[in-house]
């Protein structure tokens, strides 16, 4: 039976970090870290999202500023609204939630986001100063990842690492931040073959597909550490329940640890945006940063010691 990873505790204690930290800052400084949340239209999901990332937002002591448009809004207002959020000192981060409606062109957008504020780490250049190992914001869902990952090896130098998925949130920016970790990393995709063979001789897999339960157990390789970033609505029993892109029953059974859905990377996306947006306030302020920000650290070590510490 694998070990299971609580990423829900490991974010409610980041959380907590965070918070503290914020109540320092406020009492040493009189200001917070205040968060610009964008949702244009009504995708149920995103709605759900952007309220839970506001509501942790103010749990963790920052400002929330929640802006909540029309889906007929046209770019050239979205792009004003975002100059404005660059302009206002009080706002450290900005995040559009993602997906747009089809007449706004989201790589327009987020490239219109001040780098510096770009708490998604999705701007075309924290994308490339992360590509070539400088200090960029990185994106929260591998940075989760990676947090996890560091926990459960310490070093990951030398492991084979597979990534499932190569989009611009998930595979990609994780398949960099592996290579940057020192692991030889792969990165598999709707095209690629044998996957299974893949998928076999993977130290750690990280699925990120959205593919219900694509991965059995039997393909993955004894011991391995199975990072599921999947959250599928399926329909069991005739009641519908959150499943991951790898096959838990049966993966439990060989992996030698194993992110849960839910539970797993879910929390640990929000909360690595509250630790960007900290983040961004420090460099903004010429403040020390949070101690795990950062590409040299792959923004890890400093909670994790501090959490071993505390247990
Ligand atoms: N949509 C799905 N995931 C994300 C994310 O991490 N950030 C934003 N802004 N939108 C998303």
């Amino acid at each position: 039976m694998s070990r299971i990873i609580d990423g829900k505790l490991f974010a409610q204690r980041l959380r907590e970090f965070i918070g503290q930290q914020v109540a320092i800052i406020k009492t040493e400084h009189g200001v917070v870290p205040g968060l610009a949340t964008i949702l244009v239209g009504q995708n149920p999901a995103s709605e759900v999202y952007v309220r839970n990332k506001a509501r942790q937002t103010v749990e963790a002591g920052m400002a929330s500023f929640k802006h909540t448009l029309d889906a007929t809004i046209s770019q050239a207002e979205l792009l004003g609204l975002i100059a404005e959020l660059n302009a206002n000192e009080d706002v450290h981060g900005i995040l559009v939630q993602l997906p747009l409606p089809a007449h706004i062109s989201a790589e327009r957008v987020i490239n219109a986001i001040d780098p510096r504020k770009d708490v998604d780490g999705f701007h075309v250049s924290n994308v490339g100063m992360l590509g070539t190992g400088q200090p960029a914001m990185l994106p929260c869902t591998p940075l989760g990842c990676m947090m996890l990952l560091r926990e459960q090896f310490g070093s990951l130098t030398g492991k084979n690492a597979l990534v499932v998925g190569r989009s611009n949130i998930v595979g990609k920016p994780m398949a960099q931040l592996l290579l940057a970790d020192d692991c030889t990393v792969t990165i598999a995709h709707r095209y690629s073959e044998n996957l299974e063979e893949h998928c076999r001789r993977a130290d750690i897999l990280v699925m990120a597909v959205g593919k219900p339960q694509m991965i059995p157990g039997t393909w993955i390789k004894p011991g391995a550490t199975v990072i599921d970033v999947g959250i599928n609505r399926i329909e069991r029993n005739g009641k519908p329940t959150l499943v991951g892109d790898v096959d838990f029953t049966s993966a439990s059974e060989v992996a030698g640890a194993i992110t849960p859905v839910p539970g797993g990377v879910g929390p640990m996306t929000i909360a690595c945006l509250l630790l960007n947006t900290l983040t961004a306030f420090c460099r903004s302020k010429g403040m020390p940063e949070p101690a795990n920000s950062g590409l040299e650290l792959v923004n890890g070590i400093g909670v994790i010691q501090e959490f071993k510490k505390a247990s």
